[in-house]
């Protein structure tokens, strides 16, 4: 009998503070209209002064369990996905497993940027298929907005805080029928923080640390790539493009996920874009956008998803799963 991982339950979380397109006119020069047209983000949410990465994880993860109907204490495995973690070490996981009150189970931190969810997932995936965990909470989890430069038109208009979670539990019905998960580091500088622990840690210090992106090129690749994991994902499944049901896209720019959409053919209805309500939250992103669409009703049991992404490193990735 094959064990499939299997989503039980989603949860998200977006931290209280709203900036929109207008109050960011105030800062930099740039326009809502232009925001509107080139990525299609109308606001994005900012962590307070305090509120953390794990702080966002936790709310996620426990609106997730209860949607699951688990208890913290049932989970067995815990990733995160995360660029922006609480702390140098201990992981991220380590710290949202202390806030659950869970104790001994394996719990480790996913970089892969833009793509940690993705990532996330397919390693969570290969615990259950294998037996080594029944019951995995998969977050991802995001505080962009520390590591933003606010004064930097091209960048600051892009990101946001937030997070999203599911939980994934061993099932004899499917499931998630493939990962697939690729990197490219030719493209590292195309979309950087170039500084970190053991290269530039006064710059860390300091709060010069900020995404650097080359938004132009970025972009160009990132459309390609995705049309490509859309052919990868339907071969290995041996599917045709209308046995998707829905694409739930990295929320990067509403221009990528059309093109995207396009490649598959699914009519916009078939496409969960929530964008415009968060802007780039990086590896919360899909899950927060499948939380939305498990909620209001849209992803029903039984339909078939295409979950992708794409960022830097460059990393990309899609994870095909019936819901
Ligand atoms: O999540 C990981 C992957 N990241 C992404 O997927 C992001 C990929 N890139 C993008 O989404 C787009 O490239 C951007 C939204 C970042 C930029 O859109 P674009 O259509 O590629 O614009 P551009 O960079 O070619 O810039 C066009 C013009 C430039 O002015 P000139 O040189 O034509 O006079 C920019 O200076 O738009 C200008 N511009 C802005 N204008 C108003 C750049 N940023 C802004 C801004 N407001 N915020």
């Amino acid at each position: 009998m094959t064990t499939y991982a299997r989503i039980t339950g989603t949860g998200g979380y977006l931290p209280e503070k709203v900036l929109t397109n207008h109050d960011l006119e105030r800062m930099v020069d740039t326009s809502h209209d232009w925001i509107v047209e080139r990525t299609g983000i109308h606001e994005r949410h900012i962590a307070a002064e305090g509120e953390t990465t794990c702080d966002l994880a936790e709310h996620a993860a426990r609106r997730a369990l209860e949607a699951a109907g688990r208890k913290p204490s049932e989970v067995d495995l815990i990733v995160v996905a995360t660029t922006t973690p609480d702390r140098v070490f201990p992981s991220t996981a380590c710290l949202v497993q202390q806030r659950l009150d869970i104790h001994g189970c394996p719990a480790f931190d996913v970089q892969a940027v833009c793509t940690g969810f993705i990532y996330a997932l397919g390693i969570a995936d290969k615990f259950i298929r294998t037996g080594s965990a029944r019951c995995a909470l998969v977050i991802g989890a995001e505080t962009l907005s520390r590591i933003v430069d606010w004064t930097d038109r091209s960048t600051c208009v892009l990101f946001g805080d937030g997070a999203g979670a599911v939980v994934l539990e061993a099932s004899e019905t499917p499931g998630i029928l493939s990962s697939h998960l690729h990197c490219d580091g030719k493209y590292e500088s195309l979309l950087t923080v170039p500084v970190g622990v053991s290269s530039g840690l006064e710059k860390l210090r300091s709060g010069e640390a900020t995404i650097r992106m080359k938004g132009n090129e970025v972009f160009k690749v990132a459309v390609n790539t995705l049309g490509r994991i859309v052919d990868e994902t339907l071969a290995a499944n041996g599917l045709q493009r209308e046995d998707v049901d829905w694409l739930v896209p990295h929320q990067a720019n509403i221009r990528i996920i059309n093109a995207t959409a396009r490649k598959l053919d699914l009519p916009p209805e078939r496409v969960v874009i929530t964008v415009d309500r968060h802007g780039n939250t990086s590896a919360a992103s899909v899950p927060l956008a499948l939380d939305v669409a498990v909620r209001d009703g849209r992803i029903r049991r039984g339909e078939t998803l295409l979950m992708e992404a794409f960022g830097g490193g460059f990393t990309w990735g899609s994870v095909l799963a019936v819901f």
